[in-house]
């Protein structure tokens, strides 16, 4: 998988202009929220990573299993990322008391009767190539799920993550502003094809983009984007005329105040690249890089 990361710290070390204004930051969003990409976590790996102003640690058991905990070891608060997978436990690295796959403590690293203080496990889940976290402001469990996707085409997703100033909700709510589409991207015209559907934490929306360029001439470009909670966008790209086809998932996550990691996934493809004069096909890749 080709990958751009940078999980840099450059955004907590001065005022967003958020911060700037002197307003009170937008909540952190209930629900789930994607805290890695699933080729990040492998076996045995623990991963420490920022969700709504605190950390968690993830790790991954011998058996494949996924598990999301509070990051303070409940003996004497030693952060568990530092620790290590033995098997099916997560061992603290202070005093070396173990932690089975539901959380409860199973030895002690001075061989005594395990204490009865568990971990605090966050639910996990793993879909479309990501780690989605759920944590709620109130402790409610999760009550909608994020839906596995179909893909297009045959090559492995090109992912990337940056971390930068701003909300996950300004990043969900971008995809029904419509007029940035024209200014901001640069989309000749487009026009939404009918109303925002919405049904509990889901919605979706289709638009149709006008385009052209030299050799290709007008064409247009075919959008649906389906949105889950405050966490995920996905959307699907259809270019008729030229055959391309791009399924791109964006997951916003809220760290801080007015801070966020943004995950992106991408897979994109022709349907008859083959067929395609090579003038054309030139321009296609340009077209295809500016959609
Ligand atoms: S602090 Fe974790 S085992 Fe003591």
């Amino acid at each position: 998988m080709g990958l751009s990361r940078k999980y840099g710290t450059a955004i907590t070390e001065g005022p967003t202009p958020a911060d700037a204004t002197g307003q009170a930051p937008l909540p952190y969003p209930d629900g789930w929220a994607a805290v890695a990409f699933s080729e990040e976590l492998t076996r045995g790996k623990v991963l420490t990573r920022p969700l709504a102003g605190e950390d968690v640690v993830l790790y991954r058991l011998g058996t494949g299993a996924l598990r999301a905990v509070k990051p303070y070891c409940p003996h004497l608060g030693a952060h568990l990322g530092l620790g290590k997978v033995d098997g099916e436990d997560l061992v603290c690295p202070f005093h070396f008391f173990a932690f089975g796959p539901d959380g409860a403590c199973v030895r002690t690293g001075y061989d005594t009767a395990p204490p009865r203080s568990p971990l605090g496990q966050y639910p996990v889940c793993e879909v479309n190539g990501a780690v989605f976290v759920w944590r709620h402001h109130d402790g409610r469990e999760p009550d909608w799920t994020v839906p596995e996707w179909h893909e297009v085409g045959h090559r492995p997703a090109r992912s990337g993550v940056w971390e930068m100033a701003g909300n996950a909700q300004e990043v969900i709510e971008n995809s029904v502003d419509l007029g940035h589409f024209a200014t901001l991207h640069g989309w000749k015209r487009a026009e939404m094809g009918g109303p925002v559907r919405y049904d509990g934490a889901e919605f979706r929306l289709s638009m149709r983009a006008h385009e052209s360029a030299p050799v290709l001439g007008d064409f247009t470009v075919d959008v649906r984007v389906e949105g889950y909670g405050l966490a995920a966008l996905h959307a699907d790209v259809h270019t008729p005329r030229i055959g391309l086809r791009m399924c791109t998932t964006v997951l916003p996550t809220a760290i801080g105040p007015n801070r966020m990691q943004l995950r992106q996934l991408n897979r994109l493809t022709f349907d008859e690249p083959a067929r395609l004069p090579a003038p054309l096909a030139r321009a296609v890749s340009r077209v295809a890089t500016r959609v």
